[in-house]
This record gives C-alpha cells, structure tokens and sequence, in this order.
C-alpha cells in the first residue's frame, strides 16, 4: 500500500464545523497533521441564534489528540473574518471546505422572502464571500483547493425549493472556479453528501440517521483537498460508504430548423422523441463541447445537409469500418493577396529581411504565397470529425500528431479553392485513436495541393483497431551527422495570436484559461505555424525562395513552443530531400520531429505533377497512385502482375498517357506510353467520375466513355491500385 495521504503543513478552513458533516471533516484534517481553522457561529437549524460552544469543542477534541486548531465564530456571510483568521493564526490559507448550513422548509407558495434570502446567503453566498476572501492568498502560492456542498435535493428537486435552488447554486459556482482555478493549480469540486446530523434528522427516520456516519463521507473531502488529487470540476454524490461520480448527459437531439423556413413549436413538437430520446447520449463536458455541436448544427443548417440526423452526428462507439471512407462536405474557401501576407506575418516573415517582401507585398515583381498557405483552405475538415459517423470524438482530447502536405503547383495568391476531405484510416494505438484525414484542395477543378492531417485522440484507443496504415506518409530518420544548414528565429510574443487570423480559432493558442484546462502554462504556438516556420527557412535555405520548387513537407509535431521562443531549424540536404528537425532553442526541446520537405530540382517536372497551367483532375490520382506503389509496391506487384497504359483525353484530345507498371520490381508509375497488357483511353472527367464512384465503369465502357485495348480481363485488378479513390 504505497504511503497514507497527509496534511502537514497545509492550513483548512472547514465552515460549519461545529456539529454533524463539518466537524467530522475537521477532526479528520486535525488528526492527519492540518492546521484547522474550526468555524461555526453555533446557531439553530434554522440560522437563528448563535453560540461558541459547538467549535470550541471540536478545537479542544482536535488539540486532545495532538492537532492544531482555532476556533472562529462569525458567520460565513463574513468571509474576510474567517479567512483572517487562518491568516493570523497559522500564516496562510490552502484548503476552504464550504459546508456551512440551515434549512428553512417551506412549500414554494408558503416560502417568503426571508425563507429564500436566508438559505442563499448562508449557502451560495457564504460560500462566495469565503472563497473570495482566500482566493488571492492560493493564486499565489500556485495552491488551493476547494470544496463546495450541493446535495441531491437541488440535483433531483425536493420540497425545499429555496435550498434547492442554492445547492445548484453551489455546482454552477463551482464549474467556473475549477475552470478559473486551474492554471494556479487551485482544484475546486463538489459533494452532495448524505449523513445523519441535526439537518436531517427532521427528514430521516431515525435508524437511518444513526447509520449513515458522517464519517463515511469524510474521506472522500479529505482525498478531493489532498495536493496529490488531481480532480478538478467534477460533482460526487457520497454517503453510507458509496462515493459516485455524476456527469452530464445529453441526447443526440434532432435538427428541426430548415434553412428559409422559420421555425415553428409544431416543428418542437413533431420531434419531441428524438429530442428526448437518450439513446447514443454524448456526455458533455465542457462549454467548447457544448458550443461546437451549435456550430456544427449552424453549416448543417446552412448546406441543407442531413437535417434531422444527431447534431454531433458521431455514433457513440467508434467504429473504422464504418467511419474509414466517410467524405466531408466540400469546403470552399475564398481569399486575396491579404490572406497570403498575413499568413507570412503569422509564420514569422518580417520586411527587416528584404528577401521576405516577395511575400509580404502584393505590388513586388514576384509576389507569391508561401507554399504551406495550402494546409490553411483544408484546416477546417479537422473540426468536422464530430460529424463522421462511426468516431467518437472528444475535441478536448484531441491533439494534432502529424502534418503532410504536397502541392501539385504553387498556391495561387488570390481565388476560391475547393477541398474534399475524407477519413483514410483509422488506427487503434492503444492509448489513442489515429485518424487520418485526407484533404485534396483545387482551384477550378485543379488540383492544387494534399493535405493528410493525422490527429490523435488521447484516451480513445482500444476499440480493437489496426494499429499501422499503409496510406499513412511515413516520416523519415535523420541523417546521421551534424546538420548541413541550421536557421534560427525569434517567434514573437503575439506570434500565435498573429497566426491565428489565418483561420485556426482554437482558444487554445489565445485563451490562458484555456491552455490551463489542456494542461499548458499559458497559450501554445499552433504546431501548424512551426511548420510554417521550418519550411520558409527550408525555402529560403535551399530554393532561393522559389515557391515553384517546393514540392511536400512531413512533419510530426512532438513538443509545444510558447510564443516567444527562438524556433531552430536544422537542415540535412540529399538530393532533393531536405530532412528538417526544428527545436526551440532556449530549452533544446525538439519540437517538430522525423521531418522532410521535397524540393522539385530545379528543371524537373516528376511524375504525378501537372505541367504548369495545364493540370487535369486526373493528375491527381496518378499522383496518389504514385504515392501508394512507393510505399506498397512490393506488395502490389506480388498481387496485379500487370502492366496498365492510361490514355487521358480533354476535349476530344489524348493530353496526357501513363504507365502503370505493376509488373517489375517494386513497380513504378511514369509519365508517357510503354508496352502495357492493357490499355484505358478516358476523357479526365469521365476517369474523375469513375474514381469518384459516380460512373460505373461498366456503363462507362458500354457508352463508349471508357475503352479498353489488351487483356480487357486485367481491369479487375486495377482495384488493388484504384481502391478508394471513391473516398477522395
Ligand atoms: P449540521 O446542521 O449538523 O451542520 C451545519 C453547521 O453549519 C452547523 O453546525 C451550523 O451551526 C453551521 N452554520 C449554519 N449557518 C452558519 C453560518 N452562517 N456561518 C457559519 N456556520 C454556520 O448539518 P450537516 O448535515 O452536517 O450539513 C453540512 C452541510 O451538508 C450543509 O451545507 C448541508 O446543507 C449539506 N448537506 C447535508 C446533507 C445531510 O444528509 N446531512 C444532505 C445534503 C447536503
């Protein structure tokens, strides 16, 4: 049994501590080495009266037994008093437990104003005033913990509407101190006990009063104040030696707004079912959660998409088969020459460097978007997760783990750009969930660049998924040597509240209270504005800032930067893979990690990419289908054993011809014909409506859309290459 939980040194104030609840917890704290201030105004159940006589005589039991105690016998309506007192007595003030109280039982239509204003000064805000006051005095020492006392009458209604009504007072409280309290490491959580004592006395027979020991309840206040508890917000039903946790639960609800139509309570009414209808309940647990579902049901509204389908739209299990494939609305996103230059600000551009100013002024000769503007039109499909059916999602947990992104030509510095996301894989890691988004961006039907996004949701692991994905773009070890080229750069203080305004609202990289929740000590650096960072220096390092020649970036994000701090890029050149690890500088933490950025030579045009201004959407594909033999061709080989020729047409014409060759080695894709077992002649949009599952390639042959020359039966294969493609 590892080592019992001790209070030397800390200093309580427990309200109430004269009799019942209260002076159980006092003793509790004086015997295990707490300083304790022990306060009760010694009155009736009712708030009348007062006496010394109930906290003296839990200071003398705790001092007989060894303890430090004082008493202290004003009313928590005067919370400054009570705190003072721990002040002068015992120097400082660690741990408040609210539990002063008194009933006034009334019907509601016989409870008069003083029945009310009685119960919520003595509860609600005498809890208040005693909180406030010791407030300052935790922040500063970064310690505090608080305890509040609800009780089941104000969670489930009784026949006390004025307590009722103040011991949910208590939670709401609560809820927002633990949320304030957080960064200073002041922990504030709720108890709604049940125990034998003068309050209920009056309510309970009297068996049941003897048996339900406030001594039971006790442990459970002394644990939530101990340094080493790390809960925080959270609300627990305790007595007869039970302890419970209680959460929010919420129904999946129904849409029942259409776009152009008002809403009407016929509308409330024919839904009310679904509205109440608890099953695949999601469990809230924080106002962001509670806010994105609006949000989300806000587009859903918008794109008539859905509308009656579960506002969160997640099923309650993950489920890979069913969430792998899954499309997100298309995305569309518009901007100009100021999208551009703002978004080089927020990666840390600066006109002190003059070869920055062909990115940060729309009248230079040469003006261009950085390249990595591309993860800026597909960001958003990572908030529509909590849309896909078949992943469970808690957005709290969910952190961004990797980052690919290639172009197939550079970013055009104004325009509107189209994005289609979709899930590639679901991946089971045990601790957490991988998911990989696939976003491809184009611009008039031209692709423009491939997103993967791969996220990691802590803590949503072990639904019996694969855990490795062959669509996933690896990253790639360092070489085993000093770096060719290093680049250092000073992030400023207001870096992240600058990148932002390229799109990326999370409150995390602004909000303190925020980060504090997430654990961080104050607003992190989007790792997406990292990357910015180490590919501009790549650019500049090694491209003489010639965006034409950037080709992908992976990264892996493995540390949080602070704003402020110095981001150093250590760059490796081979051939035209540039291996890029980025730390911070002042504490050599690694920050992004197993990181490349590909560089077009500078006469190339690889495979896969679209002769400048000529792309077609099919270009696309061949590209995927590029990435897909490099990382499986091995495997394909040993399964097709066929060669395929690809004619693609545009109006009328052959404008581009592909091999496939799935025959040698470990295949390869290139441009131009070869001798091929088969061969396919197909205009680019017929071939996108194929890949896309819109046209069945069957139809597509017997209307003479799709033609076949060769071994028309090796066609059957093309699946192992072409398979989901549908989900692009
Ligand atoms: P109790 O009556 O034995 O203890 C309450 C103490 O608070 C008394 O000693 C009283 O003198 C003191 N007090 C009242 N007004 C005060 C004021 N203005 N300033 C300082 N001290 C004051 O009652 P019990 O049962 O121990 O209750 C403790 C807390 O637990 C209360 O907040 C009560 O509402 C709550 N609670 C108790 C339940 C139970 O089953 N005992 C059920 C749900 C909640």
């Amino acid at each position: 049994m590892s080592a019992p939980l001790t209070f030397d040194g800390r200093v309580v104030l427990v309200t109430g501590a004269g009799g019942g609840l209260g002076r159980e917890y006092a003793l509790a704290f004086g015997q295990r080495g707490a300083a304790v201030i022990v306060n009760d105004l010694g009155g009736d159940i009712k708030g009348g009266g007062r006496s010394s006589a109930a906290a003296d005589q839990v200071v003398e039991e705790i001092r007989a037994k060894g303890g430090k105690a004082v008493a202290n016998y004003d009313s928590v309506e005067d919370g400054e008093k009570l705190i003072q007192t721990a002040l002068d007595t015992f120097g400082r003030i660690d741990i408040v437990v609210n539990n002063a109280g008194i009933l006034r039982d009334r019907s509601f239509s016989r409870t008069s104003d003083v029945d009310w204003d009685l119960i919520q000064r003595v509860h609600l805000r005498g809890s208040f005033l005693v909180t406030r006051a010791a407030w300052n005095h935790m922040k500063k020492q970064k310690f505090g913990r608080v305890i509040m006392t609800s009780s089941a009458a104000g969670i489930y209604g009784t026949g006390q509407a004025n307590y009722s009504a103040a011991k949910l007072g208590l939670l709401g409280l609560s809820n927002t101190l633990a949320i304030e309290g957080q960064k200073y490491n002041i922990h504030c959580n709720t108890v709604a006990p049940t125990a034998g004592s003068r309050l209920t006395e009056t309510v309970m027979p009297p068996d049941l009063v003897q048996s339900l020991k406030a001594e039971y309840v006790a442990p459970l206040v002394l644990w939530l104040c101990h340094e080493a508890c790390q809960e925080n917000g959270a609300l627990f039903e305790v007595g007869a030696g039970w302890i419970g946790k209680l959460r929010w639960e919420r129904s999946l609800g129904r849409i029942v707004r259409q776009k152009n139509r008002s809403m009407t309570p016929e509308d409330v009414r024919d839904s009310w079912s679904r509205i109440c209808d608890f099953s695949d309940a999601s469990k809230p647990s924080s106002i962001q959660e509670s806010l994105q579902t609006l949000v989300e049901v806000l587009s859903r509204v918008e794109e008539e998409r859905e509308i009656g389908a579960n506002p969160t739209g997640a099923s309650a299990e993950t489920n890979p088969s069913v969430a792998v494939g899954q499309t997100l609305p298309e995305m569309s996103f518009s901007y100009t020459h100021m999208n551009c230059i703002l978004y080089a600000l927020g990666v840390g551009m600066s006109t002190r460097e003059s070869d920055h100013l062909r990115f940060l002024y729309e009248g230079h000769q040469d003006f261009s978007c950085l390249p990595t503007f591309g993860v800026i039109p597909a960001q958003s499909a990572m908030m529509g997760l909590g849309s896909v059916p078949g992943l469970d999602i808690d957005f709290t947990r969910l952190l961004h783990g990797e980052q690919y992104l290639e172009m197939f030509r550079p970013m055009p510095t104004s325009g509107t750009l189209t994005s289609r996301a979709a899930v590639a894989d679901v991946l089971d890691k045990g601790s957490g969930m991988v998911i990989l988004l696939d976003v491809h961006t184009f611009s008039g039907g031209q692709p423009v660049c491939y997103n993967q996004f791969s996220v990691f949701v802590v803590g949503s692991g072990g639904f019996g998924g694969k855990r490795a994905s062959q669509k996933s773009v690896a990253t790639a070890p360092l070489p085993d040597r000093a770096p060719d080229a290093v680049i250092v750069d000073q992030t400023s203080r207001d870096q992240a509240a600058l990148y932002r305004l390229s799109g990326d609202w999370n409150p995390l990289h602004i909000d303190p209270s925020f980060a504090a929740m997430g654990g961080f000590k104050s607003p992190i650096l989007h790792g997406l504005c990292s990357l910015g960072f180490a590919a501009r220096h790549v650019l500049k390092q090694y491209a003489g800032n010639d965006v034409s020649r950037f080709k992908a970036i992976k990264v892996r994000f493995a540390k949080p930067v602070y704003p402020g701090q110095s981001l150093q890029t250590e760059m490796w050149k081979e051939a035209n893979r540039i291996h890029v690890q980025c730390k911070v500088k002042e504490s050599g933490d690694v920050v992004l990690s197993g990181a490349y950025i590909d560089l077009h030579s500078e006469a190339s045009v690889g495979p896969g990419l679209p002769q400048p201004g000529g792309g077609l959407q099919s270009d696309l594909v061949f590209a995927e289908i590029e990435r897909r033999i490099r990382d499986d061709g091995e495997q394909l080989v040993k399964k097709v054993k066929a060669v395929f020729g690809w004619e693609i047409s545009k109006d009328g014409r052959t404008v581009r011809e592909w091999t496939i060759d799935l025959k040698t080695g470990r295949g390869s894709l290139h441009r131009g014909a070869s001798e091929a077992d088969v061969t396919f002649s197909v205009s680019d949009e017929d071939f996108m409506e194929v890949v896309m599952g819109k046209l069945n390639p069957q139809k597509a042959f017997f209307a003479g859309k799709l033609k076949v020359r060769g071994n028309v039966m090796l066609s059957q294969k093309l699946e192992a290459v072409l398979k989901d493609y549908a989900k692009l």
